[in-house]
């Protein structure tokens, strides 16, 4: 199976980092192109950049972008490190790329480039993995698939994590329908990977957060794909908040669910998923203005919750005993 190559969802052309500001989606495709550490680190904060592996090489190449114009780079690199806490690949960017800094701009800019076309084969790798196993824990039909918050090129610069898989299995015409979460606070399923499965040509239909574990519940749904922001070395997974009941439900149900992220997303320094800072958003994403509101934007799936974790390198199952909990689908 070869994927069609698309275009980087960020990318570096002539001495700026160029993306698709994400918040404007899918009403309008708008490209920036940004030429100071402080503008990249607003769209971070504001999501107009999003997704672990897009936040790797967007820190990466902001510090690339330091090295050329700022006079502290190390205190625009902890600016750009700091913007979002929970995905390590945005600290794991910066610091690769700082790394460089002795050897000159040049040299930091070759290692940001280098993360860009090895997030980009990692997800390729890593699709193909996750859709084959799929088909052998799946029953051999056309699925239904259920996902949850936006890990399509946008969240990974090409190819996909959770969504790769799903576009492999689709070209092998596997995919019955898919079912997107809409993904509070900001709608990350229903703005972006609804716009992405249009473009894909797949079947899809979006839900509210609250309806996805019941249509598990219901038999609707034959395997749950995610991604992840931050794995710890236990097998806990971090991902967008409305992760953890998707993965309750499935392993009621016994039903797979897999996160499939890449290398750079497992944190092994990070001993379990109680350890990982969890990112609190502004009230006003969701309650009116005045109200007060608490908005986590994460969750932690516990490892035993999880079928398997694919990366491009291997495949963990941090728990064999699923199946032993799990109730049989009727
Ligand atoms: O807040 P976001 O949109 O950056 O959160 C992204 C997610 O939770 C994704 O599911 C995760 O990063 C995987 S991206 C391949």
């Amino acid at each position: 199976v070869t994927l069609t190559r698309v275009e980087r969802c960020i990318d570096w052309q002539s001495g700026a980092v160029v993306l698709i500001d994400q918040t404007l989606l899918p009403q309008e495709e708008r490209w920036l192109r940004i030429t100071d550490v402080d503008t990249l680190v607003d769209c971070i904060v504001r999501l107009a950049v999003r997704g672990a592996p897009a936040l790797g090489v967007a820190g990466a190449l902001g510090v690339a972008l330091a090295a050329y114009t700022e006079a502290d780079v190390p205190a625009a690199a902890a600016r750009l490190r700091t913007a979002r806490p929970t995905a390590v690949n945005l600290a794991r960017g910066v610091d690769r790329a700082l790394a460089q800094l002795p050897a000159g701009p040049d040299a930091v800019l070759a290692e940001a480039t280098a993360m860009l076309a090895e997030e980009a084969a990692s997800c390729r790798a890593l699709a193909e993995r996750g859709a084959d196993l799929i088909e052998e824990l799946c029953p051999p039909r056309p699925l239904r698939l259920g996902t949850h918050c936006n890990t399509g090129w946008l969240a990974t610069v090409e190819w996909g994590t959770a969504l790769g898989v799903i576009a492999v299995l689709h070209r092998r015409g596997r995919v019955a329908q898919v079912f997107a979460d809409e993904t509070r606070p900001l709608l990350q399923g229903a703005r972006l990977t609804a716009w992405e499965l249009r473009r894909l040509g797949l079947d899809h239909r979006v839900v509210v957060d609250g309806a996805a574990p019941s249509l598990i519940a219901r038999g609707l749904v034959d395997a749950v794909l995610v991604g992840a922001d931050r794995i710890a070395a236990n097998g806990d997974t971090v991902n967008k908040i409305g992760t953890y009941p998707l993965a309750l439900a499935a392993a009621r149900a016994g039903i797979p669910f897999l996160v499939a992220a890449p290398e750079s997303t497992v944190d092994d320094a990070t001993p379990t998923g109680a350890d990982v800072p969890i990112e609190e958003r502004d009230p006003t994403e969701v309650a009116p203005d005045g109200t007060p509101a608490l908005n986590p934007a994460f969750d932690v799936t516990p490892a035993d919750l999880i079928t398997a974790i694919v990366t491009e390198q291997r495949t963990i199952r941090p728990s064999q005993q699923l199946a032993a909990l799990a109730v049989e689908p009727a």
